[in-house]
């Protein structure tokens, strides 16, 4: 294998195969498993079976070897796993549910489903060796767009599965006691974002002034504003078998985008043996209207950032889902430099040069003094991304102005956003070839890919009020940002 250079720091990648969804996200033993989508023997889509790595912290990760492969006309598309304690009788340590895609391939080379149904499977302690389940399929209707089963643990030791019926824009809620057998109790489908396909659900209870509420997440391969993919989040309610959106909901757009950006897609939530863990979510950096396009061009496949996630009540009254980039994050960064200054730039003025990979960047606007914000990102004199504040419209917006794949696409993401309270924090995390920028107490997310690794970049910024900014740099293996005061 050759040695990789420039390798992202705060995100798990992949150069040499190929990686879309984050699969069967579990933690046993203290240990952060996760399993994706994967071609275990090229670059390119095709042959899908789960990789697998492992992690104690999220940011550092071991390679595993490939959990589950593909056999001819059949492949292990996403899913979700539970940990097991002889759950099934077979010793087995992690259960994983996946869909089996059953295609053909045609004489013209098309992708042909047959069909896609859910299936099991079972592990030792470690999590490297796995077996298919005897009794597979444990759930078929005879769809070739049924999948991405997700197993969450109920109270009274039963079992719920949010399986997406992809082309009739519905996800069904099925129950089960023993995890093989499952009945149908309900079907989501009262939400008008009806494009594209949906996939990849997730029901994540999140508790806020002391009620449970629950989100319902669901990716959808097309049609979005930013271009292609991209992923929707309902508040509601789940009670007996049944997810109700909250009545504030019920408006002309019943949804809200998770993230506004062009580059995060199914993202899953760790299941805990613990229940009073937080909820925390990984996503795939990319988008399907040019992932498949991103191995030719020398491009990696990512991961995002763990995510935390949590509710806030806007000054409107709306309840937001935030995502917060989760603790081990900020100590990799505080771990290392940090450079301070407060100043008032009425044109653009750099704040920090010399930032080679990994960075963070954070700032704190006074909404009260409106004044507007922009911050430019820029290498070899080229802009890579602006991020523009118009504090008294409360707009976002972020450029992406670097070129070659992204030119055919949108590279200008907005959003109005409802302050939170009177501080408007911006944070971005810069890793080779993405950022990641979160807004307004992580209630507004942008995933940006971007087509380069980073190598000496620049940051300037414009400002008329005096705000302090703080930039941390990937100490561990680059120098100092030097700092302009
Ligand atoms: C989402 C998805 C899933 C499917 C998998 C195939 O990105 O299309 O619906 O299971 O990818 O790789």
């Amino acid at each position: 294998m050759k040695a990789i250079k420039n390798k992202p720091k705060v995100h798990y990648f992949q150069f040499e195969n190929w990686m879309n969804d984050p699969n069967g996200l579990v933690v046993k033993d203290g240990i952060y498993h996760l399993f994706y989508q994967a071609n275990p023997d090229s670059k390119y889509w095709g042959n899908i079976g789960w990789g697998h790595a492992t992690s104690e912290d999220l940011i550092t990760w071991q390679d595993r070897p490939h959990a589950l492969n593909a056999s001819k006309n059949q492949m292990i598309f996403s899913g979700s796993a539970i940990s097991s304690d002889n759950l099934l009788g077979y010793q087995e340590e992690l259960i994983a549910f996946y869909t089996a895609c059953d295609y053909e391939v045609s004489d013209t080379e098309e992708f042909i489903v047959k069909k896609q149904s859910q299936c099991i499977a079972i592990s030792d302690k470690s999590g490297n060796i796995w077996k298919h389940f005897e009794k597979n399929p444990v759930l078929d209707i005879d769809s070739s767009e049924f999948r991405d089963p997700k197993v969450i643990k109920l109270a009274n030791n039963s079992w719920l599965m949010l399986v997406s019926r992809a082309r009739e824009h519905a996800i069904d809620f099925y129950m089960s006691s023993n995890l093989v057998s499952w009945n149908l109790y309900s079907s989501f489908t009262d939400c008008n974002f009806r494009r594209g396909a949906w996939e990849c659900p997730d029901l994540i209870p999140l508790s806020f002034d002391g009620i449970t509420k629950h989100v319902l997440i669901i990716s959808v391969d097309d049609g979005f504003q930013s271009g292609g993919s991209g992923v929707i989040y309902i508040i509601g309610q789940f009670e007996n078998g049944h997810f109700i959106p909250d009545n504030a909901q019920k408006l002309s757009q019943n949804y809200v985008v998770l993230d506004k950006g062009s580059d995060f897609f199914a993202p899953q939530s760790f299941s805990y043996e613990v229940k009073s863990r937080s909820a925390v979510i990984l996503g795939w950096l990319n988008n399907w209207q040019y992932a498949k396009l991103m191995p030719s061009k020398g491009l990696p496949m990512l991961q995002s950032v763990p995510r935390e996630l949590g509710l806030v009540k806007s000054q409107s009254g709306a309840l937001l889902l935030s995502q917060t980039p989760i603790n081990s994050v900020f100590e990799y960064f505080n771990s290392s430099h940090v450079c301070k200054a407060a100043s008032i730039e009425k044109q653009f003025s750099e704040i920090g040069k010399g930032i080679n990979g990994c960075f963070m960047f954070t700032v704190q606007l006074n909404l009260e003094k409106s004044a507007g914000y922009e911050l430019n990102i820029s290498m070899e004199r080229e802009t890579l991304l602006k991020i523009v504040i118009d504090e008294e419209k409360n707009k976002i917006f972020i450029e992406r102005t670097d070129n070659d794949l992204f030119e055919n696409t949108l590279n200008l993401f907005e959003s109005s956003f409802t302050p939170i309270n009177d501080i408007l924090d911006i944070v971005v995390i810069g890793d080779y070839y993405s950022f990641e920028v979160f807004i307004n107490k992580n209630t507004e997310a942008f995933s940006i890919r971007s087509y380069r690794y980073f190598d000496n970049l620049i940051l300037s910024h414009k400002t008329l009020q005096k705000v302090s900014r703080y930039i941390y740099q990937d100490l561990k293996t680059h120098l100092p940002v030097k700092l302009k005061y």
